[in-house]
């Protein structure tokens, strides 16, 4: 992207950007996609340090303003309690975080049930609630939700979170029409693997097609304003064609579970 790319970007969708889940992977690579193109961070994760340390970095690389909100996404209330305080102008959310029991649904605890809930399915729907209200009055901004290949299909052991992801998706589409005629862009970046500290820990050997976290992240953010869905890699969108529009449901389902069945 060159400069000038870069400047209509920061027009349109700055003077804050709003990463939710940000403090490592693809969320801190979300961040300094957007430091790069000049746009102020609001970033939220869960461990201060970690956040805070990583806020500083790109304060210092990009000369961006960088405010840390250490924060649980699950905590919706709390969420909304520190961001309403900010007096900054918000143009893009990127809602990133994502939680992910890996096991069965019978055997999961109620908690993490909810916590699926409440982080990946509440979180995303109001904070993109609460955000567009300004954007929709200054008649621009832009808003990214991350889907996953995984939310194409059931997929057994992530049952719950496939469904989640697939809410996102199918959240983003409906907002991409909604907010169009308000000058909001509203996009889902439905993802495989990627080389994520969260990804490397659930999975040992690499996936085909797996992509690095700034080239998602960039992927995502050059798509936005154009679809409602952009799908990362060559790999991954020859994999959702097939699994969403070629296989019986059936056929779908057995070959994500002979890749999500191994997952511990
Ligand atoms: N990795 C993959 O292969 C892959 C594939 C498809 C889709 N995706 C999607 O991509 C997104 C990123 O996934 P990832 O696992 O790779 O994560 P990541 O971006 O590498 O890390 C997650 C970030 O979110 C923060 N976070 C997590 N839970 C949070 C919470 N409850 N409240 C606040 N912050 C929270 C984490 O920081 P703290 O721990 O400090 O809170 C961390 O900064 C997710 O939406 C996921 O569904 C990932």
């Amino acid at each position: 992207m060159n400069q000038r790319k870069f400047e209509n970007f920061k027009l349109k969708y700055g003077p804050y950007a709003l990463v939710a889940g940000s403090s490592e992977g693809l969320g801190a690579a979300y961040a300094e996609a957007l430091a790069k193109r000049g746009l102020n961070l609001v970033l939220i994760a869960r461990r201060k340090d970690v956040l805070e340390t990583f806020g500083k970095a790109m304060k210092e690389k990009y000369s961006v303003d960088v405010i840390c909100l250490p924060a649980d996404l699950g905590d919706y209330e709390r969420t909304k309690k520190l961001v309403t305080a900010l007096d900054v102008p918000i143009g893009l959310l990127v809602y990133n975080a994502a939680y992910c029991p890996i096991g069965l649904v019978e055997a999961a605890a109620e908690e993490q049930l909810a916590q699926v809930v409440a982080v990946n399915v509440k979180g995303p729907l109001l904070l993109t609630k609460l955000l567009s209200q300004k954007m929709i009055q200054n008649h621009r901004g832009g808003i990214v939700l991350m889907s996953s290949l995984a939310g194409t299909q059931g997929s057994p052991k992530l049952a719950s979170y496939a469904a989640s992801k697939s809410f996102n998706a199918i959240l983003a589409e409906g907002l991409w029409q909604e907010l169009k005629p308000h000058g909001v862009d509203v996009i889902a970046c439905i993802a495989g693997a990627i080389l994520t500290p969260g990804y490397q820990q659930a999975q040992q050997a690499k996936a085909p097609g797996t992509l690095t976290a700034a080239k998602v992240a960039e992927t995502a953010l050059n798509a936005l304003g154009k679809y409602p869905i952009v799908i990362p890699g060559g790999v991954n969108k020859a994999a959702r064609f097939l699994l969403s529009r070629l296989l019986p449901r059936k056929t779908a389902i057995t070959i994500m579970s002979q890749s999500t069945g191994s997952l511990s």
